[in-house]
């Protein structure tokens, strides 16, 4: 046994990923690069993960996320929060842009806006989320420079369903990751990020299985 091994740990252990003879109908929601939105349509792809990933929304319009839905073509639409006086105003419009699409859930990538009821009632408990901590630490937009500065020697990447409080909500599937002594934020990042692109289709899989299985409204 080598007991300094830095090895990460994904829980729950899943030895077969849910299948759906009808794939679950996605929506994806981000802000910036897209790599889980990326990995999202590649599981879905690869015959992995079940899944038809309708559409991305972004609010951004200089955002890396575009590109790769172009990349891959999915139907991309913009809708820069810039543009709205208040929050709920923006979901009013989100929400006619995804209702047409007939989602079963939407998946939060990267998606850097707080979100509140009026989206979230659209969608009770379809509403996915990854956080780069493992939740419940470090809520937030700095979850990395928190656990770094807090000298938390174990951290991680968290799939959840999302509620009203920001990073709540049941968690579905998390990642462990060790903090090295020499890891920057950007360092740790890059390996957060390896680790969230094999949570998100797995943590999206067992919110799909919960959805179908009972049928939640
Ligand atoms: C991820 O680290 C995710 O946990 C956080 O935002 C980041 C998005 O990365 N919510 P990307 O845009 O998917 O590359």
């Amino acid at each position: 046994m080598n007991y300094t091994e830095n090895k990460c740990l994904i829980s729950p252990h899943i030895d077969r990923i849910p299948r759906f003879s009808q794939p679950l109908k996605l929506g994806v929601l981000a802000s910036g690069k897209g790599s889980n939105f990326k990995a999202l349509v590649e599981a879905s792809r690869n015959s992995y993960l079940d899944a038809d990933i309708s559409l991305l929304v972004v609010n951004n319009p200089e955002c890396e996320a575009i590109r790769r839905a172009e990349e891959l073509n999915i139907p991309c639409t913009c809708l820069d929060h810039r543009n709205f006086s208040s929050r709920e105003l923006y979901e009013i419009e989100l929400l006619k842009i995804l209702k047409p699409f007939a989602l079963e859930g939407l998946v939060m990538a990267g998606w850097m806006r707080i979100v509140t009821s009026t989206l979230i009632e659209e969608y009770p408990n379809r509403i996915i989320n990854i956080h780069p901590s493992l939740l419940p630490s470090f809520k937030g937009a700095h979850s990395i420079n928190q656990a770094i500065r807090a000298g938390v020697k174990i951290t991680g990447c968290t799939v959840h369903l999302v509620q009203a409080d920001i990073d709540s909500g049941p968690i579905l599937i998390q990642a462990s990751i060790p903090i090295l002594e020499t890891d920057t934020k950007k360092s740790l990042l890059a390996r957060i990020q390896v680790e969230e692109h094999k949570i998100l289709p797995l943590g999206v899989a067992i919110a799909g299985k919960y959805w179908r299985e009972l049928r939640v409204e």
